[in-house]
Order: structure tokens, then sequence, then C-alpha cells
């Protein structure tokens, strides 16, 4: 008797946080959208230079892109669930790809601009955590054809460490180029285009380090039940 009260119990906790987390999610979908569509307006109401490109590139493929093909992968991600069925991984890797190209002209366009300007690369906070964001994208894009075709691989490559070897890839690559987004509305370009307005650089701010945070928690979880499934089994 006690103990199907506390399953009950435990099920109404585990449908409150699905529900909760769920809400949560839709919140940061909001923010994304809105951070991605505000960084293209700054990006269009001046001049269009060849730099321009950067902040237009890494706000769509970066942004909006490639975080929405992380949170395609949460459960209790509502807002496509009807459309998308029980496609996740497809998509994840549609969205992912598409984030990959857009990112790797973005990456190009601010390394070509320092070089065209004859200036010093990566001397930013904001340029290095970005090439090391880029980086682990690389790796845990290559990684992930890998992982597609993870039962054909089965007998050259474990399947369990491949996922693993994935999940830390893009948890660092998500990490590192969150944290160079969130140090994006730090740069003189984001304060020439808003006339230093604070009250703009605190709502970026705050959508930008809310959807960082809460798009890590799933890929950090995921990480460390990997790693023990890993050491349990070996
Ligand atoms: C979303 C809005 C973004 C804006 C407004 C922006 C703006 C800038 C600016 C002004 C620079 C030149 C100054 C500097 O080196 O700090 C720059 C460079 C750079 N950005 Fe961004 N950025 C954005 C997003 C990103 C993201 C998400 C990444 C990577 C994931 C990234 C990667 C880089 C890299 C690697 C450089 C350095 C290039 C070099 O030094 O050769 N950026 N960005």
């Amino acid at each position: 008797m006690e103990g199907s009260e506390k399953n009950r119990d435990e099920s109404r906790r585990t449908l409150s946080s699905i529900v909760t987390s769920g809400r949560v999610t839709n919140v940061v979908h909001l923010f994304i959208v809105a951070f991605a569509v505000y960084m293209l307006y700054l990006s269009f109401s001046g001049t269009i230079e060849f730099f321009t490109w950067h902040p237009i590139l890494m706000s769509v493929g970066w942004t909006l892109l490639l975080t929405e093909g992380i949170l395609i992968l949460n459960r209790d991600n509502n807002v496509l669930k009807n459309i998308i069925g029980s496609n996740r991984i497809l998509y994840h890797w549609i969205l992912q790809a598409l984030a990959l190209i857009l990112s790797i002209i973005g990456v190009w366009i601010a390394f070509q601009n320092k070089l065209n300007k004859s200036k010093a690369h990566f001397k930013s906070w904001h340029g290095l955590f970005g090439l090391l964001g880029f980086i682990f994208a690389i790796l845990s894009g290559l990684n992930g054809v890998l992982t597609l075709y993870n039962r054909e691989l089965k007998d050259y490559y474990s399947p369990k460490l491949n996922k693993f070897v994935h999940v830390v890839l893009g948890t660092l690559a998500y990490l590192f180029g969150g944290l160079s987004a969130i140090l994006s509305v730090y740069t003189k370009w984001f304060e020439w285009r808003t006339h230093s307005d604070d009250i703009v650089f605190g709502i970026l701010l705050f959508f930008i380090i809310s959807t960082v945070i809460w798009t890590l928690v799933k890929p950090i979880n995921s990480v460390s039940d990997r790693f023990r499934q890993l050491i349990s089994i070996g």
C-alpha cells in the first residue's frame, strides 16, 4: 500500500518536472528567436559591410539553428512535437549540418576581416572562445557522421563509446561557442550598433545567458549518464 503510494508520488513528481521543463523550454525558444531577430535588425539597420555577415550568419547559424538542433532532442520540447514526431535524430542532424555550414562561413568572415585589416587574430575572449567552440563543433559534426552509422560500424568502434565522444564534443562546442555568443554583446560592434543602450544590452544578455544555461542542462546530464554507463560496462 505504502509502496504504491510512493510510486504514485514519484510519477506525479516526474510528470510535473516534465511539464515545468517543457514550459521553460518554450520560453527559451522565445529568447532564442528574440536574440537572433534583434541581432539581424542591428546588422541590417546600419551599413552592411563584409564583416556584418559575421553577426548575421552566427546569430542564425549558431544561436538559432544550433541551439534548436540541441533542444530538439529534449523529449519535453513541445513546440515542434507534432510536426517532428519520432524523427528527432533526422531533424537534429539536418539542423546541425545547416548550423555548421553557416558557422564555417561566419567564422571565416571574422577571420578574413582581420586579415584584410592586418589585425592580430583571436585577441579577445569572444574570439578565443569562439574558435574553441568552432573547433569542437567541427569535431562533433565529423563524429556525428560516425554516430549515424553506429550499427554498421559496431564491429570496429563501440557504439556506446562513439555516442559518449559525440555528446562530450557537442557539449564542449556549445559551452565555448555559447560563452562566445554571450560575449558578443560586449563587443565594440554591438556597442556601436546599439548606441551603448544599456537596456538593450541587459535584455539581450539575459536572453543569451538563459538560453546557453538551459540548453546545456540536458547535454551535461547526458555526458554524466553515458560516462557512468561506460565505466559500469568496462
Ligand atoms: C551572435 C553575434 C556575434 C557578434 C555580434 C560577433 C561579433 C564579433 C566581433 C565584433 C568580432 C571581432 C572582434 C573580436 O575578435 O572580438 C568577432 C570575432 C570573432 N567571432 Fe564573433 N560575433 C558573434 C557570434 C560569434 C559566435 C557564436 C562565434 C563562434 C561560435 C564567433 C566566433 C568568432 C571568432 C572565432 C572571432 C575571431 C576571428 C579572428 O580573430 O580572426 N562569433 N565577432
